[in-house]
């Protein structure tokens, strides 16, 4: 039986300590305040600002919450963004994403004053990131890391395979894994011998978004898996990008879908808010 990372439970520790630091800092006089925007009512993205907004009430963190209708337009969008980019008492800024069509993605990223870039998604984040210089880091990603080092499990000189390469999960994990001095490799759409290539890996990291994709034929015996998918397959049950029940056969150690990779996003959001609460 390989070790069952449980997400939950770290998860749940790192909000406890937030919430102990949070009291101390509001006797000191300091409030720490999110601002969430969603655009439109997309039923997931909802349900994603819902739990963001609860794990603020949680841990002692104001949030304002700013709910726009479908039409709004990337112009009335940005000038929110500013005024809230103006505001003393908000230090981080929440774009939900995706954004209606008719709204430039990077440009609205890019409209956030990076010292309240809560999501670490603003190219100076992710260009300090890559040169090594402290700043706000990617919440899932940033989330694997804890999962790894909190579970014991040891990143330095370990062969890392990263399957995806997106801008919100597989490049900052490829960068964080190398600045915890792993060896890297990032694969995608277009790798030739994936299976080959992950099964090099002594810390396999996938997100692809395909439901179970990933059987023990990916896998080296003892890696560690995790796996940042999260599907409803055809009886409407939660899986991953890995198939779960046949990779646990062969690694030594497995984030579970549900209760793995998910609660680390929404604990390091939290961790980034009290960051940028402190650092102000
Ligand atoms: N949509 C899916 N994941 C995320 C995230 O981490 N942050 C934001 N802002 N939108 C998302």
């Amino acid at each position: 039986m390989p070790q069952i990372i449980d997400g939950k439970a770290i998860s749940d520790a790192i909000k406890e300590e937030l919430k102990i630091k949070v009291e101390k800092l509001n006797k000191d006089g300091i409030k720490i305040c999110l601002a969430v925007i969603q655009v439109g009512s997309d039923p997931a993205s909802s349900v994603y600002v819902g739990n963001k907004k609860k794990a603020c009430a949680y841990i002692g963190i104001d949030s304002l919450a700013y709910e726009l209708p479908e039409e709004t337009t990337q112009d009335e969008l940005l000038k929110l963004i500013d005024e809230l980019n103006a505001k003393a008492d908000v230090n981080g800024i929440l774009v939900q994403l995706p954004l209606p069509d008719h709204i430039n993605e990077d440009a609205v990223i890019h409209a956030i004053d990076p010292a309240k870039d809560v999501d670490g998604f603003h190219p100076q984040s992710v260009g300090k990131l890559c040169i090594g210089q402290p700043g706000f880091v990617s919440c899932t990603p940033a989330g694997i890391i804890q999962l790894l080092k909190r579970s014991g499990i040891t990143i330095e000189g370990k062969e890392c395979v990263v399957i995806g390469r997106s801008n919100i999960v597989g490049k900052p994990m490829a960068l964080l894994l190398l600045r915890e001095n792993g060896t890297v490799t990032v694969t995608h759409s277009k790798t030739q011998n994936l299976k080959e290539v992950a099964k090099r890996a002594d810390i396999l990291i996938v997100a692809i978004g395909k439901p179970k994709m990933i059987t023990r034929e990916y896998v080296k015996e003892g890696a560690v898996v995790i796996d940042v998918g999260i599907h409803r397959n055809e009886n409407n049950k939660l899986c991953g990008d890995v198939d779960y029940n046949d990779v646990a056969t062969i690694c030594s150690a497995i984030t579970p879908v549900p209760g793995g990779v998910g609660p680390m996003t929404i604990a390091m959001l939290m961790y980034n808010c009290v960051e940028a609460g402190i650092s102000r």
